[in-house]
């Protein structure tokens, strides 16, 4: 017997971002679950603003369409659940130990030398105290060739030698995205971030957060049950941080505005 899956995938070759066509899609009322995939993308984002390159036919390029009956607030920990997917499908499939760093990067590589192989971009849409719908967007570098990545950045090819199918891959994710977001739900959205502090990059180390020209160092301490980073300082205080860009380093610890 086999079991049907839960997710409705539609396959483009080529959008601008799936993150616009997902939304068009989230405005016509498609039910969740639904999944918008493109070969490649000719204006893929990042968070922050930033440009997401996606060339063809080398990556997962996928956003997934949610509409959780929860308050506003507790949306915080899904990043992080798609996050954790994402690695377990990458470990599951290579065989190499995937970390995750604050709030939604994928890394490969050696500890002292992580690079980045896949972002989560989450937006949603709210109408006064309800979520109408939440976009996951997942970008992996599959096997995108060192020539098209950018500093930092990093593909399964190359970190691996491992040639995965991003289609299967993207199945695999949503396999393990299904349990977490059934999780999710029935704890009313706020689930164990356990899967999380497990691979979690960076932790015990100096670190600096950046936002909005605000630079803060500390040493980090894991996330707490929403995924907000707690960073020690040097008195040691602890600061919840709900947005920015984490960096490693530097060597002391203090506060920089
Ligand atoms: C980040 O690390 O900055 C997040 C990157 C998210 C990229 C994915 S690719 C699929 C989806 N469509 C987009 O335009 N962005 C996300």
């Amino acid at each position: 017997m086999t079991t049907e899956s839960p997710w409705i995938i539609h396959r483009y070759t080529s959008l601008t971002s799936t993150m616009d066509r997902a939304e068009l899609f989230a405005w016509f009322g498609v039910p969740e679950r639904t999944v918008i995939q493109s070969a490649e993308q000719t204006a893929g984002r990042g968070r922050a603003g930033r440009f997401w390159h996606s060339p063809a036919g080398t990556a997962v390029y996928a956003t997934i369409i949610l509409r959780p009956h929860v308050a506003p607030n507790r949306l915080s920990t899904l990043p992080l659940l798609a996050g954790v997917a994402v690695a377990e499908a990458i470990e599951a499939a290579t065989n190499a130990p995937v970390q995750l760093k604050w709030p939604n990067d994928v890394w490969m590589g050696t500890e002292a030398d992580n690079q980045k192989v896949a972002g989560i971009l989450v937006t949603s849409r709210l109408e006064g105290q309800r979520v109408n719908h939440v976009l996951v967007g997942i970008g992996i570098n599959v096997s995108t060739p060192s020539a098209a990545l950018p500093p930092g950045a990093t593909s399964i090819v190359q970190s691996t030698g491992i040639q995965l199918a991003a289609d299967a891959l993207l199945v695999a994710v949503l396999a393990r995205f299904d349990a977490a977001y059934a999780e999710f739900l029935a704890t009313g959205g706020q689930p164990s971030l356990d899967t999380w502090r497990a691979r979690a990059a960076l932790i015990g180390e100096c670190v600096a957060i950046e936002e909005s020209g605000r630079r803060l160092t500390g040493t980090h301490r894991g996330v707490d049950d929403t995924g907000a980073l707690l960073l020690e300082g040097a008195a040691g205080d602890l600061r919840r941080i709900v947005a920015g860009d984490l960096v490693r380093g530097p060597i002391s610890t203090g506060e920089t505005v």
